[in-house]
């Protein structure tokens, strides 16, 4: 099979990750159990994952000239990403996270961008060659808005599928969402979106069609523990998730956006891509970490198949 080949315009950070047995309340000091420092940022998580899951990555993004913008770079690189598009800036630091994860797993996340603000249109047709070698492009909103519409415009000037996070949670103009083959977003992203939130199955179905309204020609709704719901032209489909044990959901939705990516890349249906996603969503719940929790393809495999065997 031809190795897949996805380009990913978006942010990359410093994740500063406090293990916390819960989330402290307004004025509150609480102890921690650990501190762990890592890659992240949504753009760079999506690309590590998908690299890892076999595919051909070029990165478009801009980080500080600093050392966590060089370490990341040399990160990306030995992920064999594609990291010539990558912009060093002198006039804001690397973007940096400070992730808070509790006991249950949950995460609460602040970013301050940093470089990621300073990513520009321009950054973007400097890589223009990259669209049109590729089966997908993958943008989020941890980066300016122009720079996703003019990757979704080269793309599309290619006939290259577009694919959209819509994180962090904000509304944004119809004009990208009317350049989006499949948005990605999770339930308070689509709440963002369309001014519903979710509390059935059957709003969760509702809500994903007044997204496709808005412009997008397909959704892939992630709920969770509840699974994920696609909206295609052959109507809603609803895939239960793989229940694990989970430790950390920091990135997951970044590791299901690319794994759907890599399968729909590979010409698997929108269902079947969103169900090998969900087993690398889940397995990625599993580990600590945001990058450091994603699988290669080796790893994905074994663990399905003890899954299946279990
Ligand atoms: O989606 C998880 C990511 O959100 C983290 O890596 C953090 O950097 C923020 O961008």
């Amino acid at each position: 099979m031809k190795q897949p080949r996805i380009t990913v315009v978006g942010s990359a950070n410093v994740d500063l990750t406090f293990r916390t047995p819960r989330f402290p309340q307004p004025g509150e000091t609480l102890t921690g159990h650990a501190l762990h420092q890592g890659m992240g940022g949504k753009g760079a998580n999506q690309a590590v994952a998908a690299a890892r899951l076999g595919a051909d990555v070029t990165f478009i993004a801009c980080v500080g000239n600093d050392a966590f913008g060089q370490a990341a770079i040399t990160a990306y690189q030995a992920e064999g990403i594609q990291a010539s598009f990558i912009r060093q800036t002198e006039d804001e630091p690397t973007g940096t996270a400070a992730i808070l994860v509790d006991d249950e797993a949950e995460n609460c996340i602040i970013v301050v961008p940093g470089a990621n603000a300073l990513l520009s249109a321009q950054d973007v047709q400097a890589a223009s060659a990259m669209f049109e070698q590729s089966q997908v492009v993958l943008c989020q909103l941890e980066t300016p808005v122009v720079a996703a519409v003019e990757a979704f415009r080269l793309a599309r000037a290619a006939s290259v599928l577009t694919m959209l996070t819509p994180a962090p949670a904000q509304q944004v103009t119809d004009e990208l969402l009317a350049l989006c083959d499949v948005c990605v977003p999770n339930k308070t992203e689509i709440a963002a979106l369309t001014g519903h939130t979710i509390e059935t199955e059957a709003d969760a179905v509702r809500t994903a069609e007044r997204l496709r309204d808005r412009g997008v020609k397909r959704v892939a709704l992630t709920m969770g523990g509840n699974g994920v719901l696609i909206l295609d032209q052959s109507g809603a489909t609803h895939i239960p998730a793989t229940k694990v044990k989970a430790v950390d959901t920091t990135g997951a939705g970044d590791a299901f956006t690319a794994a759907l990516a890599v399968s729909l890349a590979e010409g698997m249906s929108l269902v079947d891509s969103a169900r090998r996603a969900s087993a690398v969503a889940a397995l990625s719940v599993t580990r600590i970490g945001t990058q450091t929790s994603f699988p290669t393809l080796k790893e994905l495999v074994e663990w399905i198949d003890r899954q299946e065997n279990a």
